[in-house]
């Protein structure tokens, strides 16, 4: 039995819909912040695989609260790869773009030495750092993801512009994820008994504007109404690495999300999800 932690968000969901028989206890049945029975009952459930898609993934509210970040994204994690290695069963913990300082230009692999500039990247690559402690275990680093299921970056931009002009930063450079790609590379990997760190994202690369003129061009909507800014005029409290693109050496990229993007605007339908307070969604 495959134990998916995190199983009503974005990923969860996508490998929820790959792995029907699999337990996924909500939040509030088994909530990571519970550092002191987390081993024990994980273990009690005696799954043969642990995949782990919860995370605090609220960026800038981490930079005052890294405690609690720290707590689910880091030691949480490692509480999960302690019961993992009791079981001696594989363990999939999801990670970020973000524990790059992506000042460079060049594409961000595996072995590019990671350096997070804000809280939530740091909390992050606290689990990676103890999950990679166990031989048994697989560290996916994704970025920014997309789902027909979930209000994402898409779903919040085209609510925005249907009010009017929107500006969006064009400084910022990453490569957009469809989750089901994601969901279905990930259990690709798992077969295939891949541990490690392992970069899963779709390509090409784009900034946020791009993305979101693409939503708007797919969607019959003026892409013009999308216009450029910079992430300083947006002032976040958490500074967002400006070339986080994630590249893999292990494997091809994940499929062109533009095709994803298209068949979901396009043909799906696109679900009233509800709004997002940014336009630069992590
Ligand atoms: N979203 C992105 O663009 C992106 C980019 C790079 C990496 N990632 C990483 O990918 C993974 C999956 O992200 P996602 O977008 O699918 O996240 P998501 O949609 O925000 O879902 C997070 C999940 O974690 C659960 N959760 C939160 N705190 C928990 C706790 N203390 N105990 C137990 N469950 C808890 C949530 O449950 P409730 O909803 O019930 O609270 C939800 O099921 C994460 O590791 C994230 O860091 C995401």
């Amino acid at each position: 039995m495959t134990l998916i932690i995190g199983g009503s968000g974005q990923v969860g969901t996508a490998l929820r819909r790959l792995l029907p028989e699999a337990v996924c206890p909500s939040h509030d049945e088994l909530d990571l912040r519970d550092l002191g029975r987390l081993r024990r009952r994980v273990i009690a459930l005696a799954p043969s695989a642990v995949i782990n898609c919860a995370a605090y993934t609220a960026v800038d509210r981490a930079e005052d609260d890294e405690e609690a970040a720290t707590a689910v994204n880091g030691t949480a994690v490692g509480e999960l790869t302690a019961a993992a290695a009791h079981l001696g069963i594989p363990l999939v913990t999801y990670s970020t773009d973000y524990v790059f300082a992506g000042e460079g230009d060049e594409v961000c692999t595996e072995s590019t030495r990671p350096d997070p500039r804000n809280a939530y990247g740091r909390s992050k690559l606290v689990g990676e750092q103890l999950a990679m402690e166990y031989a048994g275990a697989l560290v996916v680093r994704t970025s920014w993801l997309l789902s027909t299921t979930h209000p994402n970056f898409v779903t919040t931009i085209l609510g925005k512009v249907a009010t009017g002009p929107l500006a969006v930063v064009d400084d910022q450079w990453g490569r957009p994820t469809m989750v089901d790609d994601l969901a279905d590379a990930t259990l690709d990997a798992v077969r295939a008994g891949m541990t490690g760190l392992l970069h899963l994202a779709g390509e090409p690369t784009t900034t946020w504007f791009g993305l979101a003129r693409e939503s708007c061009r797919l969607s019959g909507i003026d892409p013009q109404l999308v216009t450029a800014c910079s992430t300083a005029e947006l002032a976040r409290p958490a500074q967002r690495p400006r070339h986080a693109v994630l590249g893999s050496e292990r494997r091809p990229p994940l499929p062109d999300w533009r095709i994803g993007l298209e068949r979901w605007l396009t043909t799906a339908g696109r679900s009233p999800h509800g709004d997002h307070p940014a336009v630069d969604q992590d």
